[in-house]
């Protein structure tokens, strides 16, 4: 259904903390990509060793549309490569999509070993954080491209983004008005 908060951003961004924290203020259900998909399909990197990543994207794509046409307004955090969908960038024009922005060092310490994230770690002996900067400069664009809203990496707590994302959800309505 359209009309949903979609929170969007690189791995360790902090979209399902915050996604959380988000819904309980709205008073909406709160949905995250990640934990639908490891319910469906068992642990993301056992399903990335068995059926490879390209298999994980189209999974992630058909989850994605079915969570967006959610029975009623809802938060949702998508998986940080749920962008790089032509399909889901053009179902996202209906829903308010925000922008969790976060620096390297604030993710570096979100992302720990990355033993769950296996786009960090499969195929090289770098440190995970030196690949989850290759791949948010790839998708940088597609995120701000996406975004109605940035929350900037500065706004570090949870509450102060969960703020900034209600007021400017407010001022969007008065606006529409
Ligand atoms: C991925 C991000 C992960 C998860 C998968 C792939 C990515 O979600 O969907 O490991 O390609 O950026 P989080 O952004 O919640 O870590």
């Amino acid at each position: 259904m359209p009309g949903n908060v979609v929170l969007i951003g690189p791995m360790g961004s902090g979209k399902s903390s915050v996604g959380a924290a988000l819904a309980r203020r709205l008073s909406r259900p709160h949905v995250d990509t990640d934990h639908f998909f490891v319910a469906r399909n068992g642990p993301i990197p056992r399903y990335f060793a068995t059926h490879g990543e390209q298999a994980f994207r189209a999974e992630e794509e058909r989850i994605v549309a079915v969570l967006l046409d959610a029975p009623r307004p809802s938060v949702i955090s998508l998986g940080g490569g749920s962008v790089t969908s032509a399909a889901t960038r053009s179902l996202l024009a209906d829903h308010f999509v925000v922008l969790l922005d976060v620096t390297a060092a604030q993710a570096e310490l979100r992302i720990g070993d990355a033993a769950t994230r296996p786009v960090l770690t499969e195929g090289t002996q770098d440190p995970p954080i030196e690949r989850w900067k290759r791949i948010y400069a790839e998708r940088e664009p597609l995120y701000r491209q996406l975004a109605d809203l940035v929350v900037s990496a500065e706004e570090a707590s949870i509450e102060d983004r969960v703020d900034t994302i209600v007021e400017a959800m407010r001022k969007g309505r008065t606006e529409h008005k």
